[in-house]
């Protein structure tokens, strides 16, 4: 899935150019082609369909020189991704009913992608035998209120049974589900069989799935296309988390066994990137920090930043925007960049 905007990553990540299309790491690989190459263990690289807005089908395939076309799915319009699943495994059902598939943001860092392999095959297995919806889970490090919560129940070894899904909760559940114990994240990472899933949008979201499947007999045909601009905009804007595993019983997780960071602001990039003698994450500039750590920097292109006297701060330039904000409070950027767009 690589349809988001990452407004929180602005200014780096825009509407014309998210931040999955970005370097974001500095490794001089996109997170898209991180993901690829990631999830080309395990899958068959001709099997891995980009289900992204139609405005980056270039942009994807001049990133993904390996995918053709046909495994790019393209929506005319932003619906979240709750269509964006559904209108995938219908057009993979079309083409293999027996298909077990893995839906996995391309925005995440995990780094130890053998772990990564090794859980997801484990998870294949569970799902060609099991009508069930399967997630990877992250052992809770804070009250995070951006993740879905997992209850899973306790005892089991391994995959275990998910008692309750609960996506994004306020501040004080979150807290809650923490002390409880028995409390995982969702990796956002869903893995099932073409069937399950299918199954599972005809029970909990019968508008959508009358929707998509009203033109089925023309997906994977040159009919596929009108169809889909006349009807995709009328989808629900959903979430998978809200339309379908919130209300499944069918749910189950692994827990991961690899490090994992959503990638969703600046201060989870500063926390993945290695730092400097003073405490700096940097990506492309050369810092010269005085009285100056804990701060997130980069530059478009190399340059010679100095920082004296600033703590905890972002400091992102992009040609013709300087953003310098303070990494307590990112969460509000994507309303900054709000303001920005109706002042300027
Ligand atoms: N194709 C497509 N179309 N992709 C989309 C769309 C869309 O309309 N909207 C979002 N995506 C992509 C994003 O680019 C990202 O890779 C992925 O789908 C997940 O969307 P986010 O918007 O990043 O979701 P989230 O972070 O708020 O929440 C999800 O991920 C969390 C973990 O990172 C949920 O699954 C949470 O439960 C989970 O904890
Ligand atoms: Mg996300």
């Amino acid at each position: 899935m690589a349809g988001g905007v990452g407004s929180r990553f602005w200014p780096v990540s825009t509407t014309e150019f998210p931040k999955q299309f970005h370097d974001m790491l500095g490794t001089g690989e996109t997170l898209i082609q991180r993901t690829f190459s990631r999830l080309a263990k395990s899958v068959p690289t001709e099997n891995i369909f980009i289900l992204t807005n139609e405005r980056y089908n270039d942009l994807v395939l001049s990133q993904l020189p390996e995918a053709k076309q046909r495994q790019v799915v393209t929506e005319p319009a932003m619906r979240n991704t709750a269509p964006c699943i559904l209108y995938a495994a219908l057009k993979i059902q079309k083409e293999n009913p027996d298909a077990v598939m893995v839906v996995a943001p391309s925005d995440h860092w995990i780094e130890d992608e053998d772990a990564f392999s090794n859980n997801l095959n484990q998870c294949f297995e569970a799902c060609t035998e099991k009508d069930i919806l399967m997630t990877l889970g992250i052992q809770p490090a804070f009250p995070n209120t951006g993740y879905g919560y997992i209850q899973y129940d306790k005892g089991a070894n391994g995959i275990k049974k998910v008692a309750q899904f609960t996506e994004k909760p306020d501040y004080n559940t979150a807290k809650q589900f923490i002390s409880e114990g028995n409390y995982l994240w969702n990796a956002g990472i869903f893995i099932w069989s073409v069937n399950s899933i299918v199954k599972a949008f005809t029970e909990f979201q019968e508008e959508m799935t009358n929707l998509f499947a009203k033109g089925v007999s023309l997906y994977n045909t040159n009919k596929e296309s009108e169809f889909i601009t006349a009807n995709y905009p009328l989808a629900e804007n959903v979430s998978i988390d809200y339309a379908i595993l919130e209300k499944a019983t069918n749910v189950f997780v692994l827990p991961a066994t690899f490090d994992w960071n959503d990638l969703g602001t600046w201060g989870s990039l500063y926390d993945k990137l290695d730092k400097t003698a003073t405490k700096n994450a940097v990506v492309n500039a050369r810092v010269l920090a005085v009285e100056a750590t804990g701060n997130m920097i980069r530059t478009a292109t190399d340059k010679i930043v100095v920082v004296d006297g600033l703590e905890d701060y972002i400091i992102v330039d992009k040609e013709e925007v300087l953003l310098i904000y303070p990494k307590k409070k990112e969460q509000d950027i994507k309303k900054v960049l709000k303001k920005v767009k109706d002042t300027y």
